[in-house]
């Protein structure tokens, strides 16, 4: 998988493109980066790449140009483009693993106010957002995306059994979790995890993750019932428990 990024603040993308998990897996050569500096397009000589909205307003837009040049230096036309916006589709899931699964993408990352809307259009740009808030620019949305998409590339993660049990990808939020000591400050890890029970185990797991995704996310335990899961006897015993619950 290819990513090439399209930014102004290169130097942001670094520390956590060269890091831990994703260096690991740069080197691996299970997914490459390109950084683009979209200033290196700019005309002027002093590398402008922003001017002022038409139609008044704060703050300035990157213009066509250093970004028209940029993009089509990595052959964008061709390519799947996002752009990352507070406009855009929330990123979900369902985006991520679709991503996961492609060869890659150009991600553009703007600042300030945002782009002219010409770049968007002329290259079909997706705009796509990390949440209803608002960050001073792309680049660190860009580098949520990155990191989500990179984790589900088969070979970036040690083992894929810390996909399959975890939140979200299983339809349920995480049960909690426990490491030694036994007791601590007077608090006690649940008994049943030192049995060796693997059954009584995953029974327990399943009733905390039903639990705490009821409690507190019910948009997300409605999904997981609507969706058609193989349960088996013992989990079904514990769903009827929890769903008789007020
Ligand atoms: N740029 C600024 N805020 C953003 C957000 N919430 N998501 C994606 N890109 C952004």
């Amino acid at each position: 998988m290819k990513i090439e990024i399209l930014t102004q603040f290169m130097e942001m993308f670094g520390p956590v493109l060269g890091g831990s998990i994703l260096g690991r897996a740069a080197e691996k050569g299970l997914i490459e980066t390109e950084l683009i500096d979209i200033r290196d397009w700019s005309l002027d000589k002093h590398r402008k790449t922003d001017d002022a909205p038409f139609g008044g307003g704060a703050g300035m837009l990157m213009m066509p140009q250093p970004a028209f040049d940029a993009l089509d230096s990595v052959g964008a036309r061709e390519k799947r483009c996002i752009y990352m916006s507070p406009r855009g589709r929330v990123m979900d899931e369902e985006l991520i693993r679709e991503l996961a699964a492609s060869d890659g993408f150009v991600l553009l990352c703007g600042h300030y106010e945002g782009v002219d809307q010409r770049i968007l259009d002329a290259y079909g740009f997706e705009e796509v957002s990390i949440g209803d808030y608002v960050l001073t620019g792309g680049e660190l949305p860009a580098m949520v995306l990155i990191d989500a998409v990179a984790r589900l590339i088969p070979g970036v993660l040690g083992s894929s059994e810390s996909l399959s049990e975890e939140s979200i990808y299983s339809g349920l939020l995480e049960y909690d979790q426990y490491t030694k000591p036994r007791e601590y400050a007077g608090m006690e890890v649940p008994e049943v995890l030192f049995g060796g029970n693997h059954r009584l185990i995953h029974l327990w797991q399943f009733e905390r993750s039903l639990r705490i995704t009821k409690e507190r996310r019910p948009d997300l335990f409605e999904r997981w019932l609507a969706s058609h899961r193989e349960l088996t006897k013992e989990e079904k015993r514990i769903l009827h428990d929890v769903l008789s619950e007020a």
